[in-house]
């Protein structure tokens, strides 16, 4: 079959892959619209969902006095994320950008209903964990879209999900999946923080992808996804 996309459409989707990235510092303050925040909230609720239940929900926080209070969590959670490491590991860690939660004038709580009425259980009776993974194919959608907006993400995982609970008033049966980060930036940077710092690189395609059966390996397998681009 033909695909439904011109070559530019499909370059620009690879495009738009290769050059996401999670923003921390270099977010301008610039306000967010309310139609360009909507068009990327709509992007994730297009997400594929087990069973179609679209597990997730989406609290916009432009509150500045809630954002100190996230940020007051994230640096609890930080010091004590800090204390994993041995010394040297340690000051390197403390060194990281891991947030831009005051800089971002757009927080994005997603939570996820667990055991979701809609999908009639479909797929999650051996798999009940795949509500959240659809919330997260959401994020993702979000992330891209966000992208192609000049909106930079930065996903924020280091804070107690109990803190934003009292926060924000999620109810207990609902999962806090992530706390985001949104707002426009100065630029994007050319590969991923954590590899500029040192602390991690992106592994070869050739590491992840088996044939057959898990550990089946090719000798190279090809990636067309250029960061630099
Ligand atoms: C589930 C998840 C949680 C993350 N949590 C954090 C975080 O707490 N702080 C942070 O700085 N980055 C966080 N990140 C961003 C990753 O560090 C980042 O995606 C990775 O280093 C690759 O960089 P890139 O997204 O720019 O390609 C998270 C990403 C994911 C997918």
């Amino acid at each position: 079959m033909t695909p439904d996309f011109s070559a530019a459409e499909r370059a620009a989707l690879y495009r738009a892959i290769a050059l996401r990235r999670d923003v921390r510092a270099e977010f301008s303050g610039d306000p967010v619209p309310d139609e360009v925040l909507e068009r990327i909230l709509d992007a994730a609720h297009h997400a594929p969902s087990v069973g179609l239940s679209q597990p997730w929900r989406f609290i916009v926080v432009r509150s500045l006095e809630t954002r100190r209070s996230v940020h007051d969590a994230f640096r609890r959670a930080n010091a004590e994320a800090a204390t994993d490491y041995d010394a040297q590991t340690a000051s390197q860690y403390e060194a990281l950008r891991l947030q831009g939660i005051l800089d971002a004038p757009v927080g994005i709580c997603v939570t996820c209903d667990d055991d979701p009425q809609r999908g009639n259980g479909l797929g999650r009776r051996t798999m009940p964990e795949t509500a959240r993974y659809s919330t997260v194919c959401a994020i993702q959608n979000l992330w891209l879209a966000a992208r192609v907006e000049g909106l930079g993400v930065g996903w924020v995982s280091i804070v107690e999900p109990d803190e934003l609970r009292t926060l924000l008033e999620i109810p207990k049966d609902v999962a806090v999946v992530a706390y985001l980060c949104v707002g426009y930036v100065t630029h994007f940077a050319p590969v991923a923080d954590l590899e500029r710092d040192r602390w991690e690189t992106r592994a070869p395609l050739t590491d992840v992808v088996d044939y057959e059966r898990y550990g089946g390996r090719a000798v190279t397998v090809s990636s067309a996804i250029n960061e630099k681009a």
